[in-house]
């Protein structure tokens, strides 16, 4: 995280949850460094709630806090700050009495402290569990401000939102009986990364790519986020998801409306949205007959071992095509793609210039992934980019080149702007509708059979269609 940020009012984080796969990759390494760069004020507390016995030594002598950043070595003086602000706190979270002692533990903390703070509550649990946990948060007034005073209560949730439309909309209503919107936070990594962000400033602040900013010179969108690791043992949390719904109802849908979104009228949170929205009501649902063209589901050999389910049908690999319905975009294929275990670890859209049929075209490329960048491939000359302006966009994928961080510092920045309450790079409750909506078709086809599961080598490149391959 950057050094210039300024430090954070004091907060309260609870991480249901804390014992782990996420918390253990993402935010406890994400806390750690946001100690040592100095950004969590002094009086900033972390509590570990967690079925079982673990302490918090236990806990932080068994996660990988500092990574190759840092030489795999920790600054000893944060470290001991981290232990010393750390509290587990052994719940049941099934069990509504439960939540009540949490809650006295909360404001006992806070009367020692003796300032009212900012309470966040991050669900770092399987989304299944959500709705059962809000609710019993909202019976024990876990959803209210400190005891005196003012201060905010967030919460912090994971995608899934929801596994289909459906248990979105339900998900969506029942979560705001308990929390006001102006309360949830969203998360979306991807929206957190520096990379991403910089496509708004690119696009933006350079009006004569704006300008070339649609169908008449765009010919067709890529975006891609391909990784080389497989589930990993997270079989539990992944068989019921599958590629759609871990990563392009999310992430993709999020990146593609970045990418394509009209420009906000002002650069905040509620405009950024608002342009967001717009944009994301305007994505056709894939048509249910299209399906079968338009989507392409694979699964790599292996897959069904891992998670001890011989007829598992849950896709490792997913592709789709979309079109906006919208004057910009009319005709445009926007096709997202992702998927575990292939040939490299690789995240990028591709922004294709050139309309006519057989033509070679130029490619605007931005490297979410590894190697951070931004490129253009000028295959051909197209009537319109002068030499001038050639060269201008050549200077400036030199002049963005951006330096790989080495750490995964989106968390970092999740976790600052909920303290902060800033909204900007979270999902909103229209968004993640909107995004079912254009997939809905999808989920609904797919849960049918499996039959066009294309079945692929890990270490393949992308999987094609049998009658491609
Ligand atoms: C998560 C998905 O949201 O993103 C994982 O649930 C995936 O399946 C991960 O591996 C990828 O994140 P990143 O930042 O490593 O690209």
């Amino acid at each position: 995280m950057k050094s210039n940020e300024p430090q954070l009012e004091p907060a309260i984080i609870v991480i249901f949850g804390i014992t782990g796969d996420l918390s253990k990759r993402y935010l406890l390494p994400s806390l750690y460094h946001l100690i040592k760069d100095g950004l969590l004020d002094d009086k900033t507390e972390i509590v570990g709630v967690t079925r079982g016995t673990t302490t918090a030594s236990e806990l932080l002598d068994s996660t990988e806090l500092c990574g190759e950043v840092d030489n795999h070595t920790c600054d000893p003086d944060a470290l001991e700050k981290m232990r010393s602000h750390t509290t587990m706190f052994q719940m049941d979270l099934t069990e509504a009495s439960d939540y009540t002692k949490l809650h006295t533990m909360l404001d006992e903390m806070e009367t020692r402290i003796g300032v009212c703070m900012n309470r966040l509550y991050y669900l770092s649990i399987p989304p299944q569990v959500y709705m059962p946990v809000i609710r019993l948060m909202g019976k024990a007034g876990l959803n209210t401000s400190c005891q005196h005073g003012e201060a905010m209560t967030r919460l912090l949730v994971e995608k899934p939102f929801g596994f289909n439309l459906q248990s979105a909309r339900e998900l969506i209503k029942e979560t705001g009986e308990v929390f006001g919107e102006e309360q949830i936070f969203r998360i979306d990594h991807y929206l957190a990364k520096e990379t991403v962000q910089n496509i708004l400033t690119f696009r933006f602040k350079n009006p004569i790519f704006e300008n070339l900013w649609n169908s008449k010179y765009i010919s067709g969108i890529t975006i891609s986020a391909h990784e080389k690791i497989g589930i990993e043992g997270r079989g539990t949390f992944y068989e019921p998801l599958g590629a759609l719904r871990d990563f392009i109802q999310s992430h993709l849908m999020q990146v593609l409306a970045i990418v394509t979104m009209d420009k906000p009228e002002i650069f905040d949170s509620e405009h950024i949205h608002k342009a967001k929205q717009e944009l994301m009501q305007k994505i056709e649902a894939v048509p249910g007959d299209k399906v079968v063209t338009r989507a392409l589901r694979g699964q790599y050999n292996g897959y069904r071992d891992e998670v001890k389910n011989a007829d598992s049908i849950t896709e490792t690999y997913a592709a789709v095509t979309v079109y906006i319905d919208n004057e910009r975009w009319q005709k445009v294929p926007i096709r997202l793609s992702t998927g575990k275990a292939l040939s490299e670890r690789k995240t990028e859209i591709t922004v294709s210039f050139d309309g006519e049929t057989g033509e070679k075209v130029n490619h605007l490329r931005f490297r979410i992934q590894p190697n951070e960048g931004i490129e253009l491939d000028l295959l051909t000359k197209k009537p319109g980019f002068s030499d001038e302006l050639q060269t201008t966009i050549m200077d400036f994928s030199y002049a963005n080149d951006f330096a790989s961080h080495g750490h995964p510092d989106a968390y970092e920045r999740v976790l600052v702007d909920a303290v902060r309450g800033d909204h900007t790079l979270f999902a909103t409750d229209e968004e993640v509708l909107a995004s079912w909506r254009v997939l809905q078709p999808v989920v609904n086809e797919w849960s049918k059979n499996g039959s066009d599961l294309v079945f692929y080598k890990p270490g393949t490149t992308e999987p094609h269609r049998s009658s491609e391959a």
